[in-house]
C-alpha cells in the first residue's frame, strides 16, 4: 500500500468543504491514517514550498497557505498518490474536469482548494512538515478485500 498527504487549504477549509473533500477519499477506498487541522507557520510553509521559491507566486503562495487553518491528512491505499491526483485535479480550478475536486469547487489558481504530494519523493519530503512518526496510525479497515 502506498501512502499521500493531502492539505485542505484555507479556501476549502473557510468554505466549509473538508468534510466533503476527506468523504471523496473514503468513499474511493482510501484510509485516513493522520489528520489534523493547523495553521501553518511561515517557516512551514516555505519548506513545504521550497521547491516553487523562484517562482513569481511564491510569496503569494506562502500568505495564503498560512492565512488560516488547513487540514493535513495522510492517506493510505493502492497506487494513492497517483489517485489522489487524479480525483484533486488540474491544479487551476477553472481548468479542472467536473467532478475532480477542484473541477466542482474551485475557479482559481491559487485557492485551489487542495494540496496532494506529486511523487513518492514529495510524499517523503512533505509529511514529517505535519507529523510525527507517533501521530501516524496503522490499523485495518477490515474492507481491503473488497476494494482493491
Ligand atoms: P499545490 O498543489 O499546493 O502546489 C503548488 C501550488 O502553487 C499549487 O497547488 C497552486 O496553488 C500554486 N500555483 C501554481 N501555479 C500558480 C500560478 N501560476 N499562480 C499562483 N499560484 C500558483
Amino acid at each position: 500500500m502506498e501512502r499521500t498527504l493531502i492539505l485542505i487549504k484555507p479556501d476549502g477549509v473557510k468554505r466549509k468543504l473538508s468534510g466533503k473533500i476527506l468523504s471523496k477519499f473514503e468513499d474511493k477506498g482510501m484510509k485516513i491514517v493522520a489528520m489534523k487541522m493547523l495553521v501553518l507557520s511561515k517557516e512551514k510553509a516555505e519548506k513545504h514550498y521550497a521547491v516553487h521559491k523562484d517562482k513569481p507566486f511564491f510569496n503569494g503562495l506562502v500568505s495564503y497557505i498560512i492565512s488560516g487553518p488547513i487540514v493535513a491528512a495522510m492517506l493510505e491505499g493502492k497506487n494513492c498518490i497517483s489517485v489522489t491526483r487524479t480525483l484533486c485535479g488540474s491544479t487551476d480550478g477553472s481548468k479542472a474536469q467536473p467532478g475532480t475536486i477542484r473541477g466542482d469547487y474551485s475557479m482559481g489558481i491559487e485557492k485551489n482548494i487542495i494540496h496532494a504530494s506529486d511523487s513518492e519523493e514529495s510524499f517523503r519530503y512533505e509529511w514529517p512538515i505535519y507529523f510525527s512518526p507517533e501521530e501516524v496510525t496503522e490499523y485495518s479497515s477490515g474492507d481491503e478485500e473488497l476494494i482493491f
